[in-house]
C-alpha cells in the first residue's frame, strides 16, 4: 500500500486556513513568556505545523526522514519567502546532522508513533541533544493512552472542499494489530456532481506509545514538570478525554 509521505501534495491537500490559524494561536499561548528565538522542528513534513511559528517571527529550522516532504516544504518556504534551513534526518539520529543547539526542539504532526516506545526514548534523547540548557522540548502526539482504550475503528473527519467544487471525503479504518500496532488505513475519495471520480487509498503503521514512558525519561534526563495542553485548541479536560495533546518541558 502506498505510503502518504510519498505523495506530499495529496497530504497537503487537507491543511486548510483556519488549521493554520488555530495552531498560530495555539503556539502564541504555548510559546509565551518562555524566552525562545530558535526552533527545529525534527518532524517538519511540508512544514503545515511549523509555518505558522516562521510566521510569528521565531527562527526555524527542519528536518524529517522523508525526502518528497522535505523537497515540497523547500517549495513552499520559497513561495512564502520564509529561509528555512531543511535537512534530512531520522529524528533517532538528530544530533549527527546539527552542530548547533535550539532554545526549542519540536516534533509537529504526531510523528514519533512512527517508530516503537524503545525508539520515541531514542528520539528524546537525541532532541534533548539539540536543546540548549534552559531550552524546550515539546512535541505533540494522539492520545495513543486514550486510542487504545477505545479501540474505535472507523473515523469520518469533515470533507475538505477545493476552489473547482471538488469534494474531498476521508475515511480512516483502525486496525488494531496483535503485536500492539495501529495500522490506520485511508480512503480519500474525490467527488463532483454527487459522483466520486477518483480514490486514493495509504496506510500508516503506527506504534502506540505510553505518555508515561516520556514522563520517566524526561524525568531521568531532569526536565521540569511537563505542561500537557491539547491541541490545538485550549480546552480543559482530563488527558483521557484529550484527543491529541502536545506537551512542553524545560531542560536543566
Ligand atoms: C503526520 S506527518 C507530520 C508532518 C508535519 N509536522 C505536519 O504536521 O504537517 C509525520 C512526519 O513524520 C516524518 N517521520 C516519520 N518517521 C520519522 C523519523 N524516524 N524521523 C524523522 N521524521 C519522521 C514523516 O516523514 C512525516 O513527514
Amino acid at each position: 500500500m502506498a505510503d502518504l509521505y510519498d505523495f506530499p501534495d495529496i497530504y497537503d491537500e487537507r491543511f486548510t486556513d483556519g488549521a493554520h490559524q488555530a495552531y498560530k494561536q495555539h503556539y502564541e499561548k504555548m510559546l509565551a513568556g518562555k524566552n525562545i528565538h530558535t526552533i527545529l522542528d525534527c518532524s517538519f513534513g511540508t512544514g503545515n505545523l511549523t509555518f505558522p511559528l516562521a510566521e510569528l517571527g521565531y527562527q526555524v529550522s527542519g528536518s524529517d526522514i522523508s525526502a518528497p516532504m522535505l523537497e515540497k516544504a523547500a517549495e513552499k518556504a520559497r513561495d512564502k519567502g520564509f529561509g528555512i534551513k531543511l535537512v534530512q534526518s531520522d529524528f533517532r539520529e538528530l544530533s549527527s546532522h546539527f552542530d548547533q543547539t535550539f532554545d526549542c526542539v519540536m516534533s509537529t504532526g504526531s510523528a514519533l508513533a512512527h517508530v516503537t516506545e524503545s525508539d520515541v526514548i531514542k528520539a528524546l534523547r537525541e532532541m534533548d541533544k539539540c536543546i540548549t540548557p534552559g531550552g524546550w522540548l515539546y512535541y505533540d502526539s494522539r492520545n495513543w493512552d486514550a486510542a487504545r482504550e477505545n479501540t474505535n475503528r472507523f473515523i469520518v473527519p469533515q470533507p475538505f472542499y477545493q476552489e473547482d467544487g471538488t469534494r474531498i471525503g476521508c475515511v480512516q479504518v483502525w486496525d488494531y494489530n496483535a503485536d500492539g500496532t495501529i495500522t490506520i488505513n485511508i480512503v480519500h475519495s474525490y467527488e463532483r456532481d454527487r459522483r466520486i471520480f477518483h480514490t486514493n487509498n495509504f496506510q500508516e503503521h503506527l506504534n502506540p506509545f505510553s505518555i508515561d514512558a516520556v514522563r520517566s525519561e524526561l524525568e531521568r534526563m531532569g526536565y521540569s514538570q511537563a505542561e500537557i495542553k491539547p491541541c490545538p485548541w485550549f480546552e480543559d479536560k482530563p488527558f483521557s478525554e484529550i484527543g491529541w495533546y502536545c506537551l512542553m518541558a524545560q531542560k536543566p
